[in-house]
């Protein structure tokens, strides 16, 4: 039986915009805000290895060119993924999804693995990130929730896996979501938050699965949301919403 991992509030990318994103000096910060549960896009590298990278590209958040997918575990480890958001990051490295356990399961934190495959690797992605985590998290009563919005990264992380929890993400709402859902024996179904209210809600709860949104960074919107019945927040925003 899969138990639900997280508490209500997660930080997206391990502590939105305020660190270079799905690095650890974003889940440190993102703690240091009190948060004790993140969100992180997981990734291959050419080599099979697992890593935290939000783009198909490296461009945008790393000293690297070209698609993630193309570098070696060795390559991807020596680029600098600090200094593109500010000076006092340059040289922080990529996590590898190795460090990324370690790091949580010293300090007792809860994650949501987003599974963001390079194009075409979302079979792959999803097999390989799961036994990955069925070993890294070996013994640990809450292993991280794996979500993707790629039905087949699910699938296929359901098949390698079945025993570790799963979330279906939306980013807009299709005819067969439920029957997906429940294909895939999610335990959450995380929507854009625009997509969320209170029929959403007990939509989704009537699946017996919990409801969570992203990106919420607005005061009145999270208090909106709360107040429909939602089970958990994806935020860009710790310094604003305290989770204790
Ligand atoms: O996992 C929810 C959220 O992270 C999805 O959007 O693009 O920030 O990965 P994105
Ligand atoms: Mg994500």
């Amino acid at each position: 039986m899969q138990s639900w991992p997280l508490p209500f509030w997660i930080a997206h990318r391990g502590a939105g915009k305020l660190a270079p994103e799905n690095t650890l000096a974003a889940f440190r910060l993102g703690a240091a805000h009190g948060y004790r549960a993140f969100e992180c896009d997981v990734k291959l590298s050419s080599d099979g290895q697992p890593f935290l990278l939000h783009d198909d590209k490296l461009n945008r958040t790393t000293s690297g060119r070209g698609p993630a997918g193309a570098l070696s575990w060795h390559e991807l480890s020596r680029l600098d993924a600090g200094s593109w958001h500010s000076r006092a990051h340059a040289g922080e490295q990529i996590p590898s999804l190795e460090t990324v356990a370690a790091f949580c399961r010293r300090n007792g934190y809860g994650l949501n693995l987003e599974l963001k495959p390079n194009p075409g690797q979302e079979e792959e992605t999803g097999r390989v990130v799961a036994l990955a985590v069925r070993a890294l998290w070996a013994g640990d009563a809450r292993p991280p929730l794996l979500s993707s919005f790629k039905p087949a990264a699910v699938a296929a992380a359901q098949a390698a896996a079945p025993e570790l929890p799963r979330g279906l993400l939306l980013d807009s709402l299709r005819a067969s979501w439920r029957d997906e859902a429940k294909s895939l024996q999610c335990i959450a179904v995380i929507t854009n938050y625009a997509l969320m209210d209170r029929q959403m809600v007990e939509a989704i709860h009537g699946l017996g699965m919990k409801a969570l949104v992203y990106t919420v960074n607005d005061e009145s919107v999270a208090k909106w949301l709360i107040a429909n019945g939602l089970d958990g927040i994806i935020t860009d925003a710790v310094d604003k919403f305290s989770p204790v």
